[in-house]
């Protein structure tokens, strides 16, 4: 079994007036080549940024983070990895297409490749009709759609995914399940965190439970679940016993 993900003795302090404020600690996990992982926590947990250490938006204050095998920072990882932020930003004024190739831009894709991931991406996103509109028409769904086309477009083997699911309506969960699903089918190992535990339950290998930054367990669902609790019983019962 190859190792996509390993996080070793992760942690992350903020200082501030009050002093230093630890939100991860000590967090150990790994996730194998070609699941799918649920990274499950409350509110504040420390889930955004465990992910945001990950793909390099905050810098750990320990610990190690290996992807495929190889430190997490360097440029020839950075290029195997997709990433969709929780609250993602677009500059408004570009439509969606335009958008779209200028992050190509930004991976230094060919104008072809960029143009034919592009249309292939808003395609499976479902957002073809909606291509020469400008992002700031966009409802909040149709941005997450964006979202994850972005994520998408350097065809990364391992993409990180904030809360893909929040504000989308029940059709575009399922259709988000669906592509879940698809890319999990190409080989590609999917790290998401959610609130909608019946959606985790259905789509992940594996999951993770953090709680006030310290990872309370992590391991296959089928062996977590036992087959006798819904997620959402588990969840509760674990994390609501260390409130
Ligand atoms: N830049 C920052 N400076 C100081 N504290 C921060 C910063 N970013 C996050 N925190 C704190 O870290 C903790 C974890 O936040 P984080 O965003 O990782 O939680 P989360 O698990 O993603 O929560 P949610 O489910 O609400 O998205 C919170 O207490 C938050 O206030
Ligand atoms: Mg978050």
């Amino acid at each position: 079994m190859q190792i996509a993900l390993s996080i070793r003795n992760l942690s992350k302090e903020y200082t501030n007036f009050g002093g230093s404020h630890r939100v991860v600690s000590n967090l150990t996990l790994s996730v194998p080549r070609g699941e799918v992982f649920g990274f499950l926590g409350p509110n504040g947990a420390g889930k955004t940024t465990t992910i945001k250490m990950i793909v390099g938006l905050a810098f750990p204050t320990r610990g190690t983070i290996e992807i495929f095998g190889e430190p997490s920072n360097t440029r020839t990882v950075r290029a195997r990895v997709g990433f969709m932020s929780e609250n993602p930003y677009f500059y408004s004024y570009l439509t969606a297409q335009e958008f779209m190739l200028f992050s190509a831009s930004l991976l230094n894709l060919s104008s072809i490749i960029a143009h034919e991931r592009t249309a292939s991406l808003l395609n499976m996103v479902g957002l073809s009709g909606a291509a020469d509109q400008q992002i700031r028409t966009f409802s909040k769904g149709m941005n997450q759609r964006l979202g994850f086309a972005q994520a998408l477009l350097g065809d990364p083997e391992i993409v990180f995914l904030d809360e893909p699911l929040d504000g989308l309506d029940p059709l575009g969960r399922v259709d988000f399940k669906r592509m879940i699903q698809a890319l999990k089918k190409e080989g590609k190992t999917i790290f998401f965190n959610s609130h909608i535990l019946s959606d985790v339950q259905e789509l992940c290998d594996s999951i993770g439970i953090i709680h006030k930054g310290k990872l309370v367990e992590s391991g296959p669902l089928t062996r977590i679940l036992k087959g006798r609790e819904s997620l959402e019983e588990h969840f509760i019962r674990v994390v609501g016993a260390k409130k």
